[in-house]
């Protein structure tokens, strides 16, 4: 052991505070990611101080220029060099005022984070000033301060982002992929502010405008375009002191992940996980299972119920009434739907095949699966609403998934005695078959099995190097955002071994000469969007085979997207049929039952028999 007295360990270990431009540099750690996060904070900087009108200009994806325009109401040439001090803000006093946060910002960090890790310019002028200030700020420190002409308003530029913290900088990714999650970003904005003018601009090029608009749905529209929200439906309501309005997309059209549900409250995009369950649980019975529906959801709550400082990011907050936003938009959502589909979004809590799970199938009712103000890591998990019935002594048999999970166990194969022979009693709520066996009722998830059919047969026509092609009478040409693009143009081979014809046709353009032929004639537009969204997501780690095996399972996804349709016997007994063929592997990819069983045991013990 080292004598006490060793003076040189108590050297190194003496405390001492941090140097102003470190302490920001590591605040900066956890906000600024990227551009896109410097986007962010500007653009919240710029709609706090009023903004109508705002100006994105980057060059290389924002790696080496942001700059952020706006008309705002700007800053006096003595506020401005303030605004680079750590914890300097004209939006918070004191600590009542953190209860009634009206503003984006309130952390004061923003910009010194921002100036400890790049070189900023910033121009402003207010109204009152006849001459506007520019400060220059490098290496955290502000040093130069000048008089300089401007119009009323705040422009910042932002250089050579992560220059002064070189192993950050290895963290940036290629342009397109930069410059994809400034669109996302933009795009969120754009929808949280449809008052507000937004452009963006790369490298000179208009990469997107959105004019003033007074309602979400017009917004919607320029954000999407008029084919995504066709079929679409607005919705609002109001539950103590809770106003929510949004815009719901047509059931019909459903994705890989939960990306599609953006939410707001008092104009601040959230990610929270009891608003993406309401939605999830508003379109159950509408999109197929497994997949995600999009939807805009802005919420205007006393800022007193929500607690914005949870994180830096302040993505999450915390709900003092959590469980009324939850129903509230659900009721709302599901209402708005049922006008859509002339019919009401069946309530999964209420179904019979609600309460055949619950008294047959697992133990007493679980709580509902989210927990509020919990971590938003599992936006990308699917909408969960059976969590148990792999865990009962139910046999379920595995379908496909859209992502395979290889690290769950696979579960049993088929069911007894197999499908075929069973007896076809009907179709219970637009999608499910009821069927009976000499012992047991067996109820078939229809579009699940079609799925897993689907996907069964897509895998083997591709283990005997043959995926049926279809060619497309005329190429068509898709456009994709940047980091879809990106993602999709690394897999072109694999895809073209699954029966795909893709070509690069310019910057951000695909042009389609084939798709496998089980897709039938339906537009594979949203398709080949969803796979690069999926390849996105998952990014390279994912090995070919993987990759392959998640884009087989896209390809069945969409291959039976439509829900709910009633078959004839014939084809019943087809599906049947093809359910008996199935092989199942020991890898292949799990996900929801196809089929559970109910045994004449177990309801006669329903039955207290
Ligand atoms: N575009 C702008 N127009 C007018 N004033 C601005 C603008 N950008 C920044 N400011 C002023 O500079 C101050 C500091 O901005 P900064 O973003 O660092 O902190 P904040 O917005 O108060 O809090 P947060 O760190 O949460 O963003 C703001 O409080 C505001 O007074
Ligand atoms: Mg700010």
């Amino acid at each position: 052991m080292a004598p006490l007295s060793d003076p040189a360990p108590a050297l190194r270990e003496r405390i001492h505070v941090l140097p102003e431009v470190l302490a920001n540099q590591i605040a900066a750690g956890e906000v600024i990611e990227r551009p896109a996060s410097v986007v962010k904070e500007l653009v919240e900087n710029a709609l706090d101080a009023g903004a109508q009108r705002l100006v994105i200009e980057l060059e290389e994806g924002g790696t080496r220029l942001i700059r952020v325009t706006d008309d705002g109401r700007g800053m006096t040439a003595a506020d401005a060099p303030l605004a680079f001090l750590r914890h300097a803000t004209s939006k918070l006093r004191d600590q009542d005022d953190l209860w009634r946060i009206g503003t984006l910002g309130f952390r004061g960090e923003a910009l010194p984070s921002i100036a400890a890790v790049a070189a900023v310019e910033l121009t402003t002028r207010s109204s009152e000033a006849p001459t506007g200030v520019t400060v220059r700020a490098a290496a955290g420190r502000v040093v130069d301060v000048r008089e300089a002409g401007a119009a009323i308003g705040t422009s910042v530029a932002v250089r050579d982002l992560f220059a002064p913290v070189p192993a950050r900088r290895k963290f940036l990714k290629s342009t397109q992929t930069e410059l994809g999650h400034v669109v996302d970003l933009v795009t969120r904005v754009s929808l949280g502010a449809p008052q507000v003018h937004v452009r963006l601009v790369h490298q000179g090029r208009e990469i997107a405008v959105h004019p003033p608009v007074t309602t979400l749905a017009e917004r919607a529209r320029q954000v999407f375009g008029a084919d995504r929200v066709r079929g679409g439906r607005t919705f609002a309501d109001e539950r103590l002191g809770i106003a929510i309005a949004g815009f719901a997309f047509s059931p019909h059209l459903s994705f890989a992940t939960a990306r599609y549900v953006y939410q707001y409250v008092n104009g601040r995009p959230i990610r929270d996980r009891a608003v993406q369950h309401a939605i999830a649980e508003a379109y159950a019975s509408l999109v197929p299972r497994g997949r995600w529906p999009g939807a805009v959801v802005t919420l205007t709550v006393p800022p007193a119920d929500v607690d914005v400082n949870v994180h830096p990011a302040k993505h999450e907050v915390r709900f003092r009434l959590a469980h009324v936003v939850h129903d509230t938009v659900l009721g709302a959502v599901r209402r708005a739907l049922a006008g859509a589909t002339g019919h009401a979004a069946e309530d999964p809590a209420t179904g019979v095949a609600a309460a055949l799970r619950t008294y047959a199938l697992r133990p007493p009712a679980a709580p509902p699966p989210f927990t509020t103000g919990a971590a938003a890591g599992a936006s990308t998990s699917a909408p969960t609403d059976a969590p148990g019935v792999a865990e009962t002594s139910a046999r379920v048999v595995p379908a496909a998934a859209a992502t395979p999970r290889p690290d769950e166990p696979s579960a049993a194969a088929g069911v007894s005695g197999g499908f075929a022979p069973l007896r076809f009693v009907g179709q219970v709520f637009r999608g499910y078959l009821v069927c009976e066996a000499v012992d047991r009722i067996v109820l078939i998830d229809q579009h699940a099995a079609h799925e897993r059919v689907a996907f069964e047969r897509l895998r083997a026509q591709h283990a005997a190097g043959a995926i049926e092609r279809q060619g497309l009478l005329l190429p068509l040409a898709v456009d994709l955002a940047p980091r879809q693009g990106e993602a999709l143009a690394g897999r072109l081979d694999d895809l073209a071994a699954l029966g795909f014809e893709i070509e690069p046709f310019g910057e951000r353009t695909f042009l389609v000469r084939a798709v496998p032929a089980l897709l039938g004639g339906d537009d594979p537009r949203l398709l080949l969007e969803d796979l690069a969204d999926g390849l996105a997501e998952v990014g390279s780690h994912l090995s070919a085979a993987d990759a392959i095996e998640a884009v087989l399972g896209r390809i069945a996804c969409h291959s039976v997207v439509r829900v709910g349709r009633s078959l004839s016997t014939p084809e019943v007994a087809r599906l049947l049929a093809d359910l008996d063929a199935l092989t199942y592997g020991s890898n292949c990819p799990h996900g929801r039952p196809v089929s559970v069983e109910l045994t004449r045991g177990q309801i006669e013990r329903m039955f207290g028999r």
